[in-house]
């Protein structure tokens, strides 16, 4: 979808659909809404009409559809909810409400007067951002394999009107630089969607190395022979049971400051997750073609990274292989040694995300030194059931890394909930043969102790852990409860918000 900014008034240029927005009416004021007054002189008064047949109520996602008598187009007004919980979020479900609404109906050219969304508690910036998620995230659909699709909008433009003209250079800036972001995160779903059959480890090396030629990153990637010599013991066994060997990758994005500081983002990038020998229960399995999604997040960073030239240093790392059963398959009781010398007792082969991570972030601290450690990885179910399919675990071991992620998280709405990580977690993951083991005698608080395994191998460097299984998709029977910016399939989950930290915890 092109993205434009244009200082006119929306209902004097000429999209096909031209949208406003409504507040909730509240009982005791019931008067006609000064926001609708544009509208109601384009229509010639049948906004209105219909406002005081109670057609319009405001309603998030309600949307209403006039036709101009002038031949124009069409007009839309879209409902916000109650105005004491606006913020940058309504301003995201009403943007989609709208780019879904009108799929498939011939509007090509779709304009959002912008001084309908904004208020005291959302600037102008912050609205024309909110926008640009909800139009974009939500106009997007996963159609490679579809043989016929329906027209969905082509264009957007944000009209700044007489209130914010003034603003058009910033506005201009902020709303491009997001549309840029917005790229990524449609590309970084696309990679996301693909299944297992497409999606292999070296096909992953493969948008790697393109990524890296198309804007000048640094990439290597170690194949299973290099990683045998490396002895990365961790994420050959778990890539040992598939024809597709095991991949481990590394991006670097040089920072747009000199003597910038260093942040390693590792992605779990399992291609698809059947659970190994420790094999999983048919139902859903599918899902776990998005068991790659923290692998396919760590591109889209890098990605965004370069494009909007983040201040620090990017290592992104992405721990690359499919857990298969098959006669090379590894197996529960083996014992593995990863590539900081560290031993794994494997307990269950479907605890194999932390075994595959456990070589990608011994490799990033020895080999890179970085100031920070973020991963992201659809680790557990247990995840899931802790917080809901739309909120990824935090686990932090830095209070300022972990505020930085709460306050980006804050901004692009991506939710997240920091839990603790204590001596009893660690405990339960101590292997009484080797170092750690990959799954707990007692089945209780999984996420945590993942999270215990994996800061094994980070060590001291401040780390950031997020627990994406939850929010890395949205499934047939789930998303319906989802944002609205929030179709089928792969969410990018973690894209925006890693950036937009990488971005403001340069500032502070
Ligand atoms: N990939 C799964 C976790 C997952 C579950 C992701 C649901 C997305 C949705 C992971 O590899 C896994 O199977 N974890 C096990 C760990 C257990 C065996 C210790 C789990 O959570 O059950
Ligand atoms: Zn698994
Ligand atoms: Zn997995």
């Amino acid at each position: 979808m092109r993205s434009l900014v244009d200082r006119r008034e929306g209902l004097s240029a000429a999209a096909d659909a031209v949208v406003g927005a409504v507040f909730e009416r509240s009982e005791k004021d019931d008067t006609f809404p000064r926001s609708l007054l544009k509208e109601d002189e384009s229509t010639k008064g049948l906004v209105r009409a219909a406002w005081e047949k109670k057609e319009i109520r405001g309603k998030p996602k309600e949307i209403t559809v006039f036709h101009r008598p002038d031949g124009k187009g069409r007009i839309l007004i879209v409902g916000l909810g109650p105005v004491a919980k606006f913020s940058a979020e309504t301003v995201r479900w009403a943007a989609a409400a709208v780019v879904r609404n009108l799929k498939g109906k011939g509007a090509r050219t779709l304009g959002f007067r912008l001084p309908a969304f904004v208020r005291e508690s959302l600037t102008a910036e912050g609205a024309a951002r909110a926008l640009a998620d909800g139009a974009l995230l939500g106009g997007y659909e996963f159609v490679r394999y579809k043989t016929k699709t329906e027209g969905t909008v082509e264009e957007m433009t944000i009209h700044l009107g007489d209130e914010f003209g003034r603003e058009e250079a910033a506005l201009k800036k902020a709303f491009g630089e997001q549309a840029e972001l917005l790229d990524t995160v449609l590309w970084t779903r696309d990679i996301a969607n693909l299944p297992a059959d497409t999606a292999t480890p070296e096909r992953l090396a493969e948008e790697a190395r393109t990524l890296g030629k198309e804007f000048g990153l640094k990439v290597t990637v170690f194949d299973e022979k290099k990683l045998a010599e490396m002895h990365c013991g961790g994420i050959l066994a778990v890539g040992g049971g598939s024809v597709h060997p095991p991949r481990l990758i590394v991006l670097e994005y040089p920072g747009g400051s000199k003597r910038g500081r260093t942040v390693a983002v590792v992605g779990k990038g399992i291609t698809f997750d059947s659970g190994g020998i420790s094999i999983k229960p048919s139902l859903n399995m599918s899902h776990m073609k998005f068991d790659k999604s923290g692998a396919v997040a760590v591109l889209g960073i890098l990605r965004a990274a370069a494009t909007l030239k983040v201040p620090p240093r990017v290592v992104g790392v992405l721990c690359c292989a499919e857990n298969l059963p098959s006669g090379s398959a590894y197996r529960p009781g083996d014992v593995v040694r990863t590539y900081n010398g560290k031993t794994i007792e494997v307990l269950n082969t479907d605890a194999e995300g932390r075994v595959v991570l456990s070589d990608g972030l011994g490799y990033v601290v020895q080999q890179y030194k970085p100031d920070e450690v973020i991963d992201l990885a659809t680790l557990t179910g247990a995840e899931v059931v802790a917080l809901g399919d739309n909120t990824a675990g935090l686990v932090a071991t830095d209070d300022k890394l972990a505020q930085g992620l709460l306050a980006a998280s804050a901004v692009t709405g991506e939710p997240i909930w920091r839990m603790p990580l204590t001596d009893y977690h660690r405990e339960l993951v101590k292997s009484e043969i080797g170092d750690v083991r990959n799954s707990t005698e007692i089945p209780m608080a999984g996420m945590l102790t993942a999270a215990a395994f994996l800061e094994t191998f980070v060590g001291p460097t401040p780390w950031a852990h997020l627990d994406i299984a939850g929010p890395a998709y949205a499934s047939a029977t789930t998303y319906k409860y989802q944002p609205p910016y929030q179709n089928l399939g792969a969410t990018a989950f973690g894209v925006r918000l890693v950036t937009r930290y990488l971005i403001d915890s340069a500032r502070s």
